[in-house]
């Protein structure tokens, strides 16, 4: 593989899937894929590129695993590691909060420290020339009120559940890794993401199938909260913008300039999904909204100030919430066999735990 080779962790995921497929179409360096493939990877998601095994290379490890990590660093010489990989999602840190103490910490502590070892041995031309980009997320900066202004890359951390404190730890070990051994970091850290491949078990694809299924559509507490959403293609192009002209050490808040309250979201997927499928088992799709029990700690308002990366980097979202959200409804409606393929046993156990309604 050619010397220009990026190393992708967590690229069967839902963005970093997407950033290899908007990588390959965009560059011209091979990726190497390395992902464990937990619940939440899935290789159908790369389907496009399978077979091309001269630019794209999978490899089934874990972060964890400082030995397959440092073989693969030798074996594939990247001059960049871009860092997905983690368990990503809020509820199931709420249940089950190991797995992200984990993955989170002790995995992104893993690659660092095999990744710091890999950069220490480059010669100088290498060693400057090499990124070590950790993706991040708004949650780390805790909970807006209706009034405040967004995060800024200054807010201090104030995360609230076990997933967001496990971003946060991983985020200070990155800084520190910067600040004491010199490594060459970036760090960004995005707002909500929605787009194709996203697994349904966060709100915009579950609400998208259970309205399909004519299913309960679950809508925590008053359905009053707000999150910024940002098309994952436009998220995705953020990275690479950062990883090519980002300055050593910063890091990057990504949004979609896109607040919405949960409610506002869920009614205008069922408002699209009546035009859609009139035919579907429940119409109006609106009929199915059901208020359930609060999650634990949930977060009122996140929003992002955005000017550092579009001052500084040129980057700004290029879809609309409006066009994006109609992509991503077509996107599931039209991809029966992958909704089949990722809804099989464990996710059903996983939808009767948390939605015993
Ligand atoms: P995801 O849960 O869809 O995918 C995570 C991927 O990481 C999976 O492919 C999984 O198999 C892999 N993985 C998990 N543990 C691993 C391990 N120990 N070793 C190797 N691979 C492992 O997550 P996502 O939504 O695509 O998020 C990707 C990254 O972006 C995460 O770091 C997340 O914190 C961050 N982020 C997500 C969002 C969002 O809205 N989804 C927003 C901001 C930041
Ligand atoms: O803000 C970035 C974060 O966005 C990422 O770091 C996380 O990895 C990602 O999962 C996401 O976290 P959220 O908790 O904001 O996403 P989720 O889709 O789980 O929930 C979005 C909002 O919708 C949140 O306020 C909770 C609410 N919700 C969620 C589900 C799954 C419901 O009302 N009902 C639901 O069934």
């Amino acid at each position: 593989m050619a010397q220009r080779t990026i190393l992708v962790t967590g690229g069967a995921g839902f963005i970093g899937s997407n950033f290899v497929l908007e990588w390959l179409a965009n560059e011209d360096a091979a990726v190497v894929n390395l992902d464990w493939l937990t619940y939440a990877g899935n290789l159908h998601n790369l389907k496009g590129v399978n077979g091309d095994t001269t630019r794209h290379r999978f490899v089934h490890a874990d972060i964890c695993d400082r030995k397959s990590v440092a073989e693969l660093l030798q074996r594939y010489r990247p001059r960049a590691i871009v860092h997905f990989a983690a368990e990503s999602h809020v509820d199931r840190s709420i249940h089950a909060p190991d797995d992200f103490v984990r993955t989170n910490v002790n995995g992104t502590f893993a690659l660092l420290e095999e990744a710091r070892a890999y950069w220490m041995e480059m010669n100088r031309e290498e060693k400057e020339a090499f990124r070590f980009l950790h993706v991040s997320t708004d949650e780390v900066y805790g909970s807006l009120g209706p009034n405040d202004p967004p995060f800024e890359e200054t807010t201090p951390y104030a995360p609230n559940s076990p997933y967001a404190a496990s971003k946060a730890a991983s985020d200070l070990l990155v800084r520190a890794y910067y600040h004491t051994y010199g490594l060459p970091t970036l760090t960004t850290n995005s707002s909500n993401n929605y787009g194709p491949y996203q697994f349904p078990e966060k709100l915009i694809p579950l609400v998208i199938l259970h309205a399909m299924q004519g299913k309960p559509i679950p809508v925590y507490g008053d359905g009053q909260n707000v999150r910024d959403w940002l098309f994952v293609d436009d998220h995705c192009a953020a990275i690479r913008t950062v990883l090519a002209r980002g300055k050593l050490g910063e890091t990057y808040n990504i949004g979609g300039r896109n607040e919405k309250q949960n409610l506002q979201i869920v009614q205008l997927i069922c408002k699209i999904m009546d035009e859609l499928r009139p035919n579907d088992p429940v119409t109006p799709h609106a009929q199915l909204i059901t208020f359930v029990t609060d999650r634990p700690g949930h977060d009122r308002r996140y929003a992002m100030n955005t000017s550092k990366i579009e001052r500084e980097l040129g980057w700004r979202p290029k879809e609309t919430f409006e066009t994006g959200i109609r992509k991503t409804i077509e996107w599931y409606l039209s991809r029966q066999s992958w909704i089949d393929e990722v809804t099989s046993g464990s996710y059903r156990q996983w939808m009767a735990k948390q939605y015993s309604m």
